[in-house]
């Protein structure tokens, strides 16, 4: 019996089946990513799937099932201000598109991606969100920024994080620095209660919690 049928057969659910079912993204069902996943195998099929941004939208999908039936489509996303594109196995995560696909080093995974722990973090239209936790396919189109942009746009989180020592491992830093930006972005000067609030799913196993409120702050004075 494989992990996923063991897993079923404690909880009911696989964790693929929760995934479709959840519709865990940008807020949306996803009727289509179903037709995606039930294609036969040997076809080549189209669906049209409807993606959740933050303005909804209707995006054509092709669907290329493999002779071993595994099932291929294309991401497309703006990834940190550029126009991306990928090849996905269907029923890939967004951590799974945006890590093996795209080569983004910075998203983690310290839950084995059990949605527990916000290593996986990035802000996609706008909102942190967990890329374990969301189908790649129901985010295509979407403007994704991960941890890597906040050096390239010298974001003052960065400095904050290292002077005041938000690392230790630094394993789970960068998914708290993109959970940050999310907050910084919406509320430029945070209370300690927004930032304890914003970063309530973000896990450090080596303690740093209180670190980040200080960085925070200071990040939301311009670093000073
Ligand atoms: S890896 Fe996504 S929440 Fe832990
Ligand atoms: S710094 Fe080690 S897990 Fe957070």
């Amino acid at each position: 019996m494989s992990s996923e049928e063991n897993n079923k057969k404690t909880s009911g659910l696989t964790r693929r089946e929760f995934i479709k079912d959840a519709g865990i993204v940008v807020g949306g069902a996803s009727v289509a990513s179903m037709a995606l996943l039930s294609a036969c195998k040997g076809d080549t099929k189209t669906v049209t799937q409807t993606v959740s941004t933050t303005v909804n939208k209707t995006v054509t999908k092709t669907v290329t099932v493999a002779e071993d039936g595994v099932e291929l489509t294309d991401l497309h996303v703006i990834l940190n201000g550029e126009p991306r594109v990928c090849h996905i196995e269907a029923n890939w995560t967004l951590r799974d598109a945006l890590k093996e696909g795209m080569g983004v080093i910075s998203l983690k995974d310290m839950c084995n991606g059990c949605g527990a722990c916000g290593s996986c973090s990035a802000i996609v239209n706008g909102r942190p969100i967990l890329t374990c936790m969301a189908l790649a396919v129901e985010c295509d189109g979407a403007e994704i920024e991960t941890a890597e942009h906040l050096g390239v746009i010298n974001h003052p989180l960065v400095n904050a994080y290292a002077k005041n020592f938000c690392a230790q491992c630094g394993y789970c830093t960068p998914g708290f620095l993109i959970t940050a930006k999310a907050l910084l972005d919406k509320k430029p000067n945070p209370t300690d209660e927004d930032i304890i609030d914003a970063l309530g799913g973000n896990i450090c196993r080596c303690g740093t919690y209180p670190q980040h409120i200080i960085a925070i702050k200071e990040a939301a004075k311009g670093g000073k």
